[in-house]
C-alpha cells in the first residue's frame, strides 16, 4: 500500500431541483460576474439554460453565455472563452453540461488567470498557478469532471487530444440532479456508464499497492454501475438508476477508488484519446472498443487482479486455471458492453483505420506518455501498435 493524498474540495448538491440553488452557491464562492459555458444546445432545448438564467436574473447576478463546447472540446473555443472572460471581467465560471463543457471551462479558467498560451499546460510545458473558480450543473453522468482535477482538450492543428490535471481546476461545487440526465440519448447514457466503469478499472488493474477497502469500494461501484446501466437501457426515466449512476460517476473519478495504489494504469484512456482526437468518437464508446484488446494484451502481467475482477465483479465461477478465470472475466465484461450496445472493437465503433493511421496513433500516444506508461503492464510504442491492431 502506498501513501496517498485524497483531496476532494467540491461541494456536492444532489437531488431533484437542485439547479435552483445555483445563485446562492455562486454567491457562497464569491462569484459576481459569471460565464455560463455549455455545449451544443441540449441545455437550450431542455429548458435548463433558461431555468438557470432565470434564477441568476432573480438573484441579480450578472452573466454572459458561451455555448458550443463539442464532445472532444476544442482549443479554439477555449481561446474565445478566455477573451470573453477578460473583456467582460468574469470572476466565476459555470459549466452547464457534461465533461466537454466542464473541461472547456477549466481550460478557460487556466487561460484567464495565467499568462501565455493555455495549451502549454496540455503540452506538459509548464504548470498553471491559478484557475478561475468553477461551478458545475451536470447533465450527463460520465467523466467525473464535476469533481476531478482533469481537463481534456483537443487542439485542432494536428488533432492532438491531451489532458491536464491540477487540483486548482477542481470545481467549487457540483449540482447533480439525476432528472437532468433523463433527456440523454441511450447511446450517451451507455457511453457514460462505460466511462464510469473505466475510471475505476484504470485504478483497479495495477501492479502497485492495493488496499482491501479501496478494492471493495471499487468492486461495489463497478457492480452497481453495471446493474443500473442495464436498467437504464430498458427504462431510461428510472430516477433511482439515474441517481446511482450519477453518484458513481463522481466517486469513480474523484480519487476514491485509487487510494493506496500506485496511481493506476490509464493506458486504455491514453489509447482512446488517440481515437477521440483523430476520429472524434464518443469517449465511452472508444474505451469499450479498445478495452478487450488491451486486457488480453496485459492480462498475464497482472493476473491476480484480472482473476479477482472476474470473480468479484463479473461473478465468474473460480474454476480452472487463473488464466482461464481471468479470460472469462474479460469475456463477461465484453458481453455486458454488447448488452448496452457498446462496441467491443474498432469495426463496431464504425472505424476501419489504415495501417498508417494505426502507426501514427501509436506514435502520437507514445509521445503523449513520454515513451511508455502502464501499471498492469508497461506499454511502449510497439505494444500500443499491437493493441490497436488487435482491436480492429
Ligand atoms: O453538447 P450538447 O448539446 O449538450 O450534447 C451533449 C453531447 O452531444 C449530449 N448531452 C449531454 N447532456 C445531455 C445531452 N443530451 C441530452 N440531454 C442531456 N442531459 O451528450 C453528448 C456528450 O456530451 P459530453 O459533454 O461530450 O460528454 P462527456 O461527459 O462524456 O464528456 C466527454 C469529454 O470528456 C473527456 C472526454 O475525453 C471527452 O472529451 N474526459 C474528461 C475527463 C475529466 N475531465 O476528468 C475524464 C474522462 O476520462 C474523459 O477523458
Ligand atoms: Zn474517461
Amino acid at each position: 500500500m502506498f501513501a496517498f493524498n485524497y483531496y476532494t474540495p467540491t461541494q456536492v448538491v444532489f437531488g431533484r431541483d437542485t439547479e435552483l440553488k445555483v445563485a446562492e452557491l455562486i454567491r457562497q464562492f464569491g462569484g459576481t460576474k459569471v460565464l455560463i459555458h455549455y455545449g451544443g444546445g441540449s441545455v437550450v432545448r431542455s429548458g435548463l439554460l433558461k431555468r438557470v438564467t432565470d434564477v441568476l436574473d432573480a438573484a441579480g447576478i450578472d452573466y454572459v453565455t458561451l455555448g458550443g463546447a463539442v464532445p472532444n472540446p476544442r482549443l479554439s473555443l477555449v481561446y474565445q472563452g478566455i477573451e470573453l472572460c477578460k473583456r467582460e471581467k468574469v470572476d466565476f465560471l459555470l459549466a452547464v453540461g457534461g465533461g466537454s463543457a466542464i473541461d472547456s471551462a477549466k481550460a478557460i479558467g487556466y487561460g484567464v488567470t495565467n499568462e501565455g498560451d493555455v495549451w502549454d499546460f496540455y503540452d506538459y510545458k509548464r504548470k498553471a498557478t491559478a484557475c478561475l473558480p468553477l461551478g458545475v450543473i451536470l447533465t450527463i453522468a460520465a467523466t467525473g469532471s464535476e469533481m476531478s482535477d482533469s481537463s481534456v482538450i483537443t487542439k485542432e492543428e494536428g488533432l492532438i487530444k491531451r489532458g491536464y490535471s491540477s487540483d486548482l481546476g477542481r470545481p467549487r461545487f457540483a449540482i447533480m440532479n439525476p432528472e437532468l440526465t433523463m433527456t440523454l440519448p441511450d447511446y450517451q447514457t451507455a457511453c457514460g456508464c462505460t466511462d464510469i466503469l473505466m475510471h475505476t478499472m484504470e485504478r483497479y488493474f495495477t501492479n502497485g499497492g492495493n488496499m482491501e477497502i479501496t478494492d471493495s469500494i471499487a468492486e461495489g461501484l463497478l457492480r452497481t454501475v453495471m446493474v443500473n446501466a442495464e436498467i437504464l437501457a430498458k427504462d431510461p426515466k428510472n430516477y433511482d438508476a439515474r441517481a446511482e449512476v450519477m453518484w458513481a460517476g463522481s466517486l469513480s473519478h474523484n480519487g476514491l477508488t485509487g487510494c493506496g495504489n500506485d496511481g493506476g494504469d490509464w493506458m486504455t484512456h491514453k489509447l482512446e484519446h488517440e481515437l477521440g482526437g483523430l476520429y472524434d468518437v464518443a469517449h465511452g464508446a472508444g474505451l469499450a472498443a479498445i478495452w478487450g484488446s488491451w486486457a488480453r494484451y496485459v492480462c498475464q502481467s497482472c493476473l491476480p487482479r484480472f482473476r479477482r475482477f472476474a470473480v468479484n465483479v463479473m461473478g465468474v465461477e473460480p474454476v480452472g486455471t487463473d488464466e482461464a478465470i481471468a479470460l472469462r472475466g474479460i469475456e463477461a465484461l465484453e458481453a455486458f458492453f454488447r448488452r448496452i450496445h457498446m462496441p467491443t472493437n474498432l469495426r463496431e465503433l464504425g472505424l476501419n483505420p489504415t495501417e498508417q493511421e494505426l502507426t501514427d496513433m501509436a506514435h502520437k500516444c507514445a509521445v503523449g506518455v513520454n515513451g511508455g506508461k502502464g501499471s498492469a503492464r508497461m506499454l511502449y510504442e510497439a505494444d500500443m501498435l499491437a493493441i490497436f491492431r488487435a482491436s480492429l
